[in-house]
């Protein structure tokens, strides 16, 4: 056996184990979007002792870093005795509270996404929201999306993943009420995608990671609190239910929330990221479907691509010269899923990119009467945006492939309804993505259909607005497990006529 020093801590370990593996069997957590594959460069960890050296890839992903004593910890073999420091990666949970009389009834609503978490306490009498919290999902340490952290789960991490989510909630909890009052809280929603539901019940996920993806059960699930080690003695937890592998209980409290059902409109609506989940409601009808859209529209696997975080350009416009907007008050290093897509819609709409989705050379676009100033930003297979911020021919077909899944989702949601794009009487854009984008340049990248822009809106964190109303009231809870019944899945990938319209899609 070998030991590492962490800290306090000493951990034994077998010579020739995986620093990573062997850091998060002993608990501590460790930023690792990757799942250990040496491709993110997030897992770094200081270390002392005698390690082998880094390859040139390792060498590569730290840079400077390497010189401070930084290492890969998903890169090194532990051989020898190592003393090993994390950086200070435990984030708090950040909560906005009310003072509230000692009296009120209490309920929690918590909305389990993917990367973050995110908590409301509820006055359960006046329906007034005391507080609000979130934090990081702590799974993302096992894997930064969906399909990695089911393989962890398959892999024989599943009580982990249930641990950790367990405890995230519970601490969020002690944020939301003070752990004082978590006695007279009665009861805790939840919602999430499927996989999350999963992982949270501790279900064997299996089922969901392989062809045809379908849960172990889309039945909403009432549990009490206590006996899944929530720090609350006196309450229920309830799950609301699922549709899909796909359409999550997520999907569910958003189409409550936004009444989508109520009515007879046709509405149309999206929550757009890694998976882009789709409701169609005619009058009559419900449809949902999910599209395997990819990171890229939130910025990931793009070249300049980051999360919408100070520096980050939100909004872009071209003119005779490039104008953006960053946020906060510092220089541009990237480009956030919103200014993607106005980027995209911009490129599209001057030219610069064909609708086949190829950009242009400056000797093309010159050649269609472009523009001398825009031509100059055109560099080998990029277009500068900044001096430091460009996009490559690459990087919009990424963007070309998310959105065309996107849409060819809506495109067969609509053909199985009878219905033309034209016909719907609102697109609402469920989730933190569709607040922040622009409609124009959603519409003029194609990412949604061509309607009249006044159609379009926003709806925020729908899903976690569904968990709060059904939270409130048991009809609001009855509507929901209605919906979710009510929907009619369309699984995409058995289609041939999805496939098509991809291909259609695909083009500007
Ligand atoms: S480089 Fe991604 S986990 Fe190590």
């Amino acid at each position: 056996m070998v030991e590492i020093k962490v800290g306090k801590r000493t951990i034994e370990v077998q010579a020739g184990s995986n620093l990573r593996e062997e850091l998060l069997k002993a608990g501590f957590r460790l930023d690792s979007p990757c799942g250990g594959r040496g491709s993110c460069g997030k897992c770094k960890v200081h270390v002392e002792g005698k390690a082998a050296p880094p390859s040139e890839e390792e060498r590569a992903l730290l840079g400077a870093d390497l010189a401070a004593g930084l290492r890969l910890a998903c890169r090194v073999t532990v051989e020898h005795p190592l003393q090993v420091r994390l950086p200070d990666l435990i984030e708090q949970v950040k909560v906005e509270r009310t003072s509230f009389a000692a009296s009120s009834k209490l309920g929690a609503a918590v909305d389990i996404g993917t990367t973050t978490v995110a908590g409301y306490l509820l006055d359960l009498e006046t329906s007034r929201v005391l507080a609000t919290a979130s934090c990081r999902n702590p799974q993302a340490d096992f894997g930064a999306d969906v399909i990695s952290r089911l393989a962890y789960a398959l892999e024989g991490g599943l009580d982990k993943l249930t641990a950790v989510i367990r405890r995230a909630v519970a601490e969020l909890l002690v944020g939301l009420a003070g752990e004082e009052r978590l006695e007279v809280l009665s009861h805790l929603v939840l919602v999430g995608n499927s996989a999350m539901h999963h992982l949270w019940w501790g279900l064997d996920p299996k089922s969901l990671a392989v062809a045809p993806y379908k849960p172990v059960s889309v039945l909403p699930k009432e549990e009490e609190a206590k006996r899944l080690g929530l720090p609350l003695p006196k309450a229920s937890v309830y799950f609301l239910p699922l549709v899909a592998g796909f359409v999550g209980a997520d999907t569910v409290a958003a189409a409550l929330a936004t009444g989508i059902t109520e009515g007879s409109g046709t509405r149309l609506m999206v929550d757009i990221g890694t998976n882009g989940e789709l409701v169609l409601a005619t009058g009559t009808e419900l449809y949902t479907c999910a599209t395997a859209a990819g990171p890229a529209l939130e910025g990931a696997e793009i070249s300049c691509g980051m999360r919408g975080e100070p520096g980050a350009i939100e909004a872009v416009k071209l003119g005779e010269r490039v104008e953006y907007k960053v946020i906060g008050d510092v220089e541009p290093v990237g480009i956030c899923g919103s200014g993607l897509v106005d980027l995209l819609a911009e490129l599209v709409r001057t030219g610069l990119v064909d609708s086949t989705g190829r950009l242009l050379t400056r000797e093309e676009f010159l050649a269609q009467g472009g523009s001398q100033s825009l031509a100059s930003l055109l560099t080998e297979d990029s277009f500068q945006v900044t001096e430091s911020v460009s996009i490559t021919g690459g990087d919009v077909r990424k963007l070309q492939l998310a959105k065309g899944a996107i849409r060819a989702g809506m495109e067969t949601l609509l053909s199985e309804a009878g219905l033309k794009a034209e016909k719907l009487d609102e697109i609402i854009l469920a989730g933190a993505f569709g607040s922040f984008l622009n409609p124009n340049s959603a519409i003029g990248a194609g990412l949604l259909p061509p309607v009249d822009v006044k159609k379009v809106h926003a709806a925020g964190n729908a899903a976690g607005e569904g968990a709060k109303l059904v939270l409130l009231d048991p009809k609001a809870k009855a509507k929901a497990e209605e919906i979710a019944q009510r929907l009619n899945y369309i699984e995409l990938a058995t289609r041939a006529d999805f496939q098509t319209r991809f291909m259609e899609a695909m083009l500007f």
